[in-house]
């Protein structure tokens, strides 16, 4: 589906982004790992999360939709059921990465994973190396590619640390730690989403922050009686940099997670001088807390100026970046962003994908090994865009175009459906 997003003479009003893919992810994992149902309000339905959904299916758990929650009746931590298929994670990678976890503490049991042509292309290895360490078997595609084939042991506790921050790495050994003899102490080199450990922490599991280490004690049962996903702040992020960049734009964010793990591109708006205003949760200390904290978020456009992502910041806005090379485009002076090489491991090579795309849109942008570079020249003057079947890129377009002087066509614009299946209509409602 190609779709042509004009200038946006205005744009005003409400909008609530779609719930958490992160964490309607985790609720479904989590709650088909738990022993008594779960109740979760608010789960993003979205090509990614029913991903999920079937995938727990296929381990033998029971998911009921009812009109405004989905109950989960899981098997418990050890008893998933070994399918006949495959499992098909489809085009989702956290589910790719997170899922093994579960999976390597069925002992004696093997389970293949796959999914679609761009999961083909991700690396598993990053999972495959902790959970053979902890004593289960990973055999991959070329040593690294899916499908893969897990098989389940008797878990040892391990202490790891990540070679580069992954959030769904260290969620994966965290949740094969559930069942490891021992304590798991996963360290990462910065900083990445903490959804993993605040929801076990719900759950009843023992886990613990010291610093850039988290440690989760074995357990024999988890217990998360309900659960409510907040809006996702990387779906909203769509509408912030809207609302930064149409003259004259004013939005209300409405029902925003901002857990501090996921507000870097916040903070990044906000010193570029995009005018962004809520209660926005302070960076928390060694205490994992349970909760996912929401708020609604004011937007207001405003002139913006360069700055500069380094490595630190940009586990915490990952899915964001690409946004803040279309922000570059429209400031004054230089945005670059640095140490960001995992941007070349997701739905596409976000670094060519983006820089490509841009440039096409008349953008002053260069790529390099791990980021790029963007000179502002007063905004963009549009063209067309490929989306590249990856969502962010699909969406990244459209706001492109709706802050350009000539508008944008975006070619594959479906893809959209993976995290933010109502996008169109959110933003028909708005300009
Ligand atoms: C995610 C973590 C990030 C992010 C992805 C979702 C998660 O990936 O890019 O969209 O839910 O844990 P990495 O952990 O590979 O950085």
């Amino acid at each position: 589906m190609n779709v042509r997003f004009d200038p946006a003479a205005r744009l005003r009003g409400e909008i609530v982004p779609p719930p958490d893919k992160s964490i309607s992810h985790r609720a479904a994992i989590v709650g088909a790992m738990c022993s008594e149902p779960v109740r979760i309000h608010n789960y993003l339905d979205a090509a990614d999360t029913n991903s999920t959904l079937d995938a727990v299916r296929a381990l033998g758990a029971l998911v009921e939709a009812r009109p405004d929650e989905l109950v989960i009746r899981g098997t418990g931590l050890r008893e998933a059921r070994t399918p006949e298929a495959p499992i098909d994670v489809g085009n989702a990678g956290t589910l790719m990465r997170l899922l093994p976890g579960w999976l390597a503490a069925q002992a004696g049991h093997s389970f293949t994973l796959d999914g679609d042509e761009s999961i083909r292309r991700r690396p598993v290895d990053r999972v495959a190396e902790p959970l053979e360490r902890m004593g289960a078997r990973v055999q991959a595609t070329n040593g690294r590619y899916p499908p893969f084939t897990v098989t389940g042991g008797r878990l040892r506790a391990i202490a790891y640390e990540l070679p580069v921050a992954s959030a769904q790495v260290k969620s994966c050994v965290l949740l094969a730690g559930l069942a490891a003899e021992g304590a798991t102490t996963v360290g990462e080199p910065s900083i990445s989403r903490d959804h993993t450990e605040r929801m076990l922490a719900a759950a009843g599991a023992t886990v613990h922050r010291n610093g850039r280490h988290v440690t989760v004690v074995n357990t024999d049962e988890l217990v998360l009686e309900r659960l409510t996903v907040p809006g996702d702040p990387s779906s909203a992020a769509f509408a912030l940099a809207a609302g930064v960049l149409v003259p004259g734009a004013r939005l209300l964010v409405r029902g925003c997670g901002v857990n501090w793990t996921r507000t870097g591109f916040v903070r990044i708006l906000q010193r570029m001088g995009g005018i962004v205003i809520g209660d926005l949760e302070e960076e928390p200390g060694d205490e994992v807390t349970p909760h996912e904290p929401v708020t609604d978020l004011d937007v207001a456009a405003g002139p913006l100026v360069g700055t500069v992502v380094e490595a630190d910041e940009v586990p915490l806005a990952i899915d964001e970046l690409p946004l803040v090379a279309l922000l570059g485009c429209f400031a004054e002076g230089e945005t670059i962003v640095r140490g960001a090489g995992e941007l070349r491991l997701k739905e596409s090579d976000r670094i060519a994908t983006v820089v490509e795309g841009l440039r096409g849109l008349g953008a002053r942008i260069e790529a390099t090994e791990d980021g790029f570079a963007v000179t502002g020249n007063g905004g963009l003057r549009g063209g067309v865009m490929l989306s590249h079947g990856d969502h962010r890129l699909a969406m990244l377009g459209a706001i492109a175009g709706l802050a350009s002087r000539e508008g944008v066509e975006v070619i594959g614009m479906d893809a959209a459906g993976v995290s933010y299946p109502r996008f169109m209509d959110d933003f028909a409602r708005l300009v």
